[in-house]
C-alpha cells in the first residue's frame, strides 16, 4: 500500500539517493530531482514505486517553484519533503570562486527556505506532514576552509529547529539530519581531502537514522555516537579554541 508521495531532492546521488530506495522499500511514490536527468531515469527504472522525476537547478531562483507547480499540476500532495540536496567548496574563501560560493548560498539555503515555504501550507491544512532537511556536523561550528560551507549548514540546521518548532502544533514534523562524513560524491565534488575520521557512513545509513529521528518528532539528529559525542565536547570549549583546531586540520597543503 502506498503511504502517499515524497519529494526527494538531489536524488540522483548519495544520500537523496539513498533516501529514495529507503523510502520506495517503505512503500512511498516518489518526485525525484537533481541536475542529472539519465541518473534519475535509471534510479526512477529501479524502483517499485510510481516516480516522477524533475530535472532542475536549484542554484535558478525559480526551479523550487517550477518543482512545486509540477508537483500541484500532477494533483500530488506529498506527504514528505526532503531537503537533501547540496554541495560544498574546499579551500581558502578568499581564493574560491564567488559565483560558486553564491551558488552554494542558494542551493543550501535558498532553495530549502522556498520548498519548505511553498510545500509547508498544505500539510498544516492537513494537520499531516513530515519535512526533513539535510544539515552536517559542519553545522555546529566554523570550518575554515569550508568557511561558506559550514555557514550554509549552521543556517540548514537554524532554520529546521525554529520551523519545526512553529509546526509541531499543527501535527507537522520537521528534522535536521547532521550526517558527518558519509561515502557519497560530495567530496570529490568539494575538491576536499577526506579527512581522516573515526566515523564514517553509508548514505543509507544516514536516510534510516534521519527518518527514524523524524518519525521520533526529534527537531535534530547527529548521526553516529562518536560525532555526538563530538559536538557536545566541544560545546565545553571556547568557541575560538574549535575554529582554531578545525584550521589547522583543514588547512589545505602546501
Ligand atoms: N557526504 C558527506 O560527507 C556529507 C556530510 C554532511 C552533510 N552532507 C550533505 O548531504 C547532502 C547530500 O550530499 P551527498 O553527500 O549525497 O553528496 P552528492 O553525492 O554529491 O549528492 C549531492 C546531490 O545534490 C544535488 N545537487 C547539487 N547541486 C544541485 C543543484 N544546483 N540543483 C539541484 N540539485 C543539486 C546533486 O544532483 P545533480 O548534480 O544531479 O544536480 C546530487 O544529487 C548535501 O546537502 C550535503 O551538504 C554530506
Amino acid at each position: 500500500m502506498s503511504h502517499g508521495w515524497a519529494v526527494v531532492t538531489g536524488a540522483s546521488s548519495g544520500i537523496g539517493k539513498a533516501f529514495a530506495q529507503v523510502l520506495a522499500a517503505e512503500g512511498f511514490d516518489l518526485v525525484l530531482t537533481a541536475r542529472r536527468e539519465d541518473r534519475l531515469r535509471e534510479l526512477a527504472a529501479s524502483l517499485p514505486v510510481k516516480t516522477a522525476i524533475v530535472a532542475a537547478d536549484l542554484g535558478e531562483a525559480g526551479a523550487p517553484q517550477r518543482l512545486f507547480e509540477f508537483t500541484q499540476s500532477r494533483g500530488i500532495a506529498p506527504a514528505l519533503l526532503i531537503n537533501n540536496a547540496g554541495f560544498g567548496v574546499f579551500g581558502e574563501f578568499r581564493n574560491q570562486n564567488l559565483d560558486r560560493q553564491l551558488e552554494m548560498v542558494r542551493v543550501n539555503c535558498s532553495a530549502v527556505t522556498a520548498l519548505t515555504h511553498l510545500f509547508l501550507p498544505a500539510m498544516i491544512e492537513r494537520r499531516q506532514g513530515d519535512i526533513l532537511i539535510v544539515a552536517s556536523t559542519a553545522s555546529f561550528q566554523a570550518v575554515p576552509y569550508q568557511t561558506v560551507y559550514a555557514a550554509t549548514k549552521a543556517f540548514d540546521l537554524i532554520f529546521s529547529e525554529g520551523i519545526a518548532e512553529e509546526v509541531k502544533r499543527f501535527g507537522v514534523r520537521v528534522c535536521a539530519v547532521c550526517p558527518g562524513q558519509t561515502r557519497t560524491e560530495f567530496h570529490a565534488i568539494a575538491n576536499e581531502p577526506i579527512p581522516e575520521v573515526m566515523s564514517v557512513h553509508t548514505a543509507e545509513q544516514v536516510a534510516r537514522i534521519g527518518l527514524r529521528a523524524l518519525r521520533k518528532g526529534k527537531h535534530h539528529v547527529i548521526c553516529g555516537f562518536s560525532n555526538r559525542m563530538g559536538m557536545e565536547l566541544q560545546r565545553l570549549a571556547p568557541r575560538r579554541w574549535v575554529t582554531a583546531i578545525s584550521e589547522r586540520m583543514f588547512r589545505p597543503a602546501g
